[in-house]
């Protein structure tokens, strides 16, 4: 048992649940998912250590780096301050569940091969999640806007320019897409 065990997954087979848990029902990457878990459980504790979706990186655990960001909503947040039961209903998209159906990746993802915007990668799947909510929202006109919506995303390695150039790149995209 690790201190997660209290978690009780519907329908994979344990049926754990104790006084004191609460219901929450999400929509991860397209999948409903029943849970019941400690009401302090963070939306990244559920989806890294109850769910394996490990894509969605722990760095500070204190809303300072980004590195936990997915979209609730389509709207990106930190879910590393974020209480799972309050985003009862929601619908969560984490890095794995950017890429088509195909397998496809996402246009964002696939700038970020394409302009080399990581090195170490582990504030990637954060950052990338962070511009598709910024393209979303609809800021991101120049440089500099990007720089400053991005800006709770840091990276360690320094990659800014990169990430920058691959974020420029999906957007035109996406507005070529909308044209
Ligand atoms: S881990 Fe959430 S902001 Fe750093
Ligand atoms: S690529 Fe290493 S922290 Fe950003």
């Amino acid at each position: 048992m690790n201190a997660f065990s209290e978690l009780d997954v519907a329908g994979g087979g344990t049926t754990t649940a104790l006084p004191g848990k609460s219901a929450v029902t999400l929509t991860i990457n397209g999948k409903e998912t029943r849970l019941e878990v400690a009401p302090w459980t963070t939306l990244l504790d559920l989806l890294r250590e109850y769910l394996d979706l490990t894509g969605t990186k722990k760095g500070c655990d204190h809303g300072q780096c980004g590195s936990c960001t997915v979209l609730v909503d389509g709207k990106r947040v930190n879910s590393c301050l974020t209480l799972a039961i309050m985003k009862d209903g929601c619908e969560i998209t984490t890095i794995e569940g950017l890429a088509g159906p195909d397998g496809a990746l996402h246009p964002m993802q696939q700038a970020f091969v394409d302009c080399d915007a990581f090195q170490c990668g582990y504030c990637t799947p954060g950052q990338i999640c962070s511009a598709v909510g910024m393209i979303r929202e609809g800021h991101a006109h120049s440089d500099d806007e990007i720089r400053e919506q991005m800006s709770g995303n840091l990276c360690r390695c320094g990659a800014y320019p990169n990430i920058l150039d691959a974020i420029k790149q999906a957007y035109a995209a996406t507005e070529k897409q909308a044209a």
